[in-house]
């Protein structure tokens, strides 16, 4: 193995420490955070089965963003497609990580491509109109940017790697199967290879410092995730007990 290479496994070790932990801290936090009050949005379910059948909606097709106006519709296309197309291209992606290649990997392979070529489009969506619309334009900060612009890169150098660049995908399966046995291999011989993987890990070693944490802080936020029972159940906040 390479300088390089030795350089790459150790930087992926340490992101996915970073993640992990990372993301649990955030998890942990989240639930330690006092609620000393009830604040779902009305009309909301008294029961905790009824906040599930509220919760499957909104997380599935971002429900409550469809009764907004036209910027939050605007919003709901992108977000959706983006959603969607990333979820399709980490499924496409999962024949990298796994020997023998399951079924059902393989099944989503043909969907993934579409997928890949509809992500930058959505992203686009996402960008513009944070420019186009004023009141967002105001509200936006650089880091809303940075993550836009992050994942925007991450598929066009993917894109470049399918269409234009190739690299060894063998040598792409041994590199990645070779971190998750903890035997490193060679990194694949591509610089575009070397983005794409880089700009994977900056996104993996940022999430849980940023706002991209959304994919758990959804289940925990009040307004969507409390029952509203104050008359059926007295609620008291932990540290007023
Ligand atoms: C945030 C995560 C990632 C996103 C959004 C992403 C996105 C994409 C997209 C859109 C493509 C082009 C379409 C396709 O062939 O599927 C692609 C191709 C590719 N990606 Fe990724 N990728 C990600 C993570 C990774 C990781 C962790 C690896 C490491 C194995 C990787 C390796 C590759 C390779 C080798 C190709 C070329 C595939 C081919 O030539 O058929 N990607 N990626």
């Amino acid at each position: 193995m390479n300088g390089l290479s030795t350089v790459i496994n150790l930087l992926a070790y340490v992101t996915a420490l970073v993640f992990v932990v990372g993301f649990l801290n955030k998890v942990i936090l989240y639930f330690k955070t006092p609620n000393p009050l009830l604040i779902p949005t009305t009309p909301a379910p008294t029961t905790t089965m009824g906040v599930v059948a509220r919760m499957i909606p909104e997380v599935l097709f971002f429900r409550s963003l469809l009764k907004g106006g036209t910027a939050e519709k605007v919003l709901w296309v992108g977000g959706w497609i983006f959603h969607v197309t990333f979820l399709l291209i980490v499924l496409r992606h999962l024949r990298f990580f796994t020997y023998p290649v399951p079924g059902i990997i393989m099944a989503f392979q043909g969907l993934g491509i579409l997928a890949g070529l509809l992500f930058p489009i959505a992203l686009l969506i996402l960008i513009v109109r944070r420019f186009t619309n004023d009141r967002m334009a105001v509200i936006t900060l650089f880091q809303d940017y940075f993550v836009l612009i992050l994942i925007i890169a991450i598929g066009l150098t993917g894109l470049l790697l399918k269409y234009y660049v190739r690299t060894n995908l063998v040598d792409v399966k041994a590199f990645i199967l070779g971190l998750l046995t903890f035997s490193p291999a060679q990194l694949p011989d591509s610089p575009i290879f070397l983005i794409h993987f880089g700009l994977v890990l900056v996104l993996l070693a940022y999430f849980p410092f940023s706002k991209l944490m959304h994919a758990w802080g959804i289940l925990v936020s009040p307004t969507r995730a409390q029952a509203d029972n104050p008359r059926e159940a007295r609620h008291v906040a932990p540290w007023a007990q």
